[in-house]
């Protein structure tokens, strides 16, 4: 059975797209079965695989309103391995519409069970926000990668996400574990940079939950999207692309 693992932070720009993007294209490089679900409106991940969004009918938002299973609308990419199920503007809708339903937050959860068994792990790429689109991803996931950017007030609002994930917990009875802290948009000349990796450790107190890998500040992972490519693909030297191929090696190796 795949792993779901939810890419999660409510803060804006942390990093979540890029690392679904390319943490799922190491993953497939690496002989694993992935499938990203792009569940952000804004369609970043869709685009950053080279997916024209605004053409589209069939997305994460007619399988969340059950018009479509989760199999119907996925989307192969240029890897054999790796699919991705797109999302675009039509999804912004949905909050309101879900929350009408009896046990809104588990559609999604319901949703991914028939594709479960096709993929090793499944990637969700969640919105900035705290709303029922992360609820559903948060109800789905066995786990959660959580970006920082390395920058002032880069926990801010991580009491509200850590207690988020503790609600679900306690009132839904299933239960996310946090898979790893990823620390992104790094830059190791700078003393801000290696002040915010000292508050995080502090922070989450146990070092085993931040990765060892952390995400530099590289301006090839910027680029890529604009060619409708991961940056792995795209730059196969680069930085960024080093530093998530071996996140991805890392990720394989705590699943043991
Ligand atoms: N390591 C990096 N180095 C340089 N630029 C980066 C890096 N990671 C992300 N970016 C750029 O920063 C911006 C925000 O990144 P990204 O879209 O991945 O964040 P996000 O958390 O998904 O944002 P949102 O909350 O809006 O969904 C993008 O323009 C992206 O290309
Ligand atoms: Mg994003």
């Amino acid at each position: 059975m795949g792993e779901v693992i939810s890419i999660i932070n409510q803060k804006g720009g942390c990093g979540k797209t890029t690392t679904a993007v390319n943490l799922s294209t190491a993953l497939a490089l690496m002989d694993k079965k992935v499938l990203v679900i792009d569940l952000d409106p804004q369609g970043n991940a869709t685009t950053g695989f080279g997916v024209q969004k605004g053409e589209l009918e069939n997305t994460i938002y007619t399988v969340l309103s059950r018009q479509n299973n989760m199999e119907e609308v996925m989307i192969p990419t240029i890897l054999d391995d790796l699919y991705i199920v797109p999302s675009n503007i039509s999804l912004s809708g949905a909050e309101v519409e879900l929350s009408r339903e009896i046990g809104y937050h588990s559609i999604l959860q319901d949703a991914i069970k028939s594709v479960k068994g096709m993929f090793d792990y499944i990637l969700i790429d969640v919105p900035p926000s705290l709303g029922i689109l992360t609820l559903n991803a948060l109800v789905a996931s066995d786990s959660v990668i959580i970006p920082i950017q390395a920058e002032y007030y880069a926990l801010e609002g991580m009491a509200d996400l850590l207690k988020t994930i503790n609600l679900v917990e306690e009132r839904l009875k299933t239960s996310a574990n946090i898979k790893g802290i990823l620390i992104t948009l790094y830059d190791s000349r700078t003393r801000l940079a290696r002040d915010v990796h000292q508050e995080v450790k502090k922070y989450f107190g146990e070092e085993e939950y931040i990765f060892k890998t952390t995400i530099p500040r590289n301006v090839r992972l910027a680029e890529a999207p604009s060619y409708g490519k991961p940056c792995i693909l795209y730059d196969q030297e680069s930085a960024g692309t080093t530093a998530y191929l071996k996140l991805a090696q890392e990720l394989i190796s705590r699943d043991g």
